[in-house]
């Protein structure tokens, strides 16, 4: 009964906001593009085309590095640890996070993720990262561009990363939180 109402109230305000409903099933035709980081993939699940922009799920897969300190200016980011440990430092405070846990970073919070696999795994650590509105899924195929031609041409990486308002930090000097010691090989 009350999941009626919850979905009757969610109807009405995405009428009134006029907002699109969206429902991508896994086998969509938009679910699968593989981006080639180093050492990393990313799969685009939702894009911002088919939410009108308001917001964008893409799934990250990370072998031995992660996301080094940054931050967004555009948009607030929710990650879904699917499997695996990482370490994140967000706004200057370290902790550990694991498969099932969700951590939300607004934008202009500074942020970074270590993925840390001294037995060199081939099991990457898996997450969802979703970002509101869209914006990130476009930035995603843009560098992947640039990282097929030339990896290393730093000023079209940068060039890149201000159009969508991504600004990078300092490295992070990682404490030793523990985070990793249950890592399954
Ligand atoms: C898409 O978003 C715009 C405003 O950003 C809105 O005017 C329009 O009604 C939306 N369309 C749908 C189908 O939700
Ligand atoms: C859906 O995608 C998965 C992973 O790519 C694939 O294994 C599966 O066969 C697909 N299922 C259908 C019905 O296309
Ligand atoms: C980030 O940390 C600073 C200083 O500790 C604090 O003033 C600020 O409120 C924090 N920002 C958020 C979004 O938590
Ligand atoms: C992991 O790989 C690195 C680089 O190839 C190598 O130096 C190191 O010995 C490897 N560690 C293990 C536990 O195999
Ligand atoms: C690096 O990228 C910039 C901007 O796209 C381009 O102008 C420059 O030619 C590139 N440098 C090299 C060495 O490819």
């Amino acid at each position: 009964m009350h999941i009626v109402f919850v979905l009757l109230f969610c109807t009405v305000i995405g009428i009134v906001s006029g907002k699109s409903i969206t429902i991508t099933k896994k086998n969509s035709s938009a679910s699968i593009h593989t981006l080639p980081f180093p050492n990393s993939v990313f799969q685009h699940k939702i894009r911002g085309r088919e939410t009108n922009g308001t917001f964008v799920v893409f799934e990250a897969a990370y072998l031995n590095e992660g996301p080094g300190y940054h931050l967004h200016m555009k948009d607030d980011e929710l990650f879904y640890i699917i499997d695996g440990n990482v370490q994140f430092i967000v706004n200057g405070s370290q902790f550990c996070a694991s498969s099932g846990d969700y951590v939300y970073v607004p934008r202009f919070v500074s942020q970074g993720i270590r993925v840390y696999n001294p037995t060199n795994s081939t099991k990457p650590v898996k997450i969802q990262i979703m970002l509101f509105p869209s914006g990130l899924d476009n930035f995603l195929d843009e560098i992947a561009l640039i990282y097929n031609e030339d990896r290393t041409n730093s000023t079209a990486i940068n060039i890149i990363s201000q159009k969508y308002g991504i600004i990078d930090l300092e490295p992070v000097q990682w404490k030793d939180l523990h985070c990793f010691e249950k890592t399954s090989t």
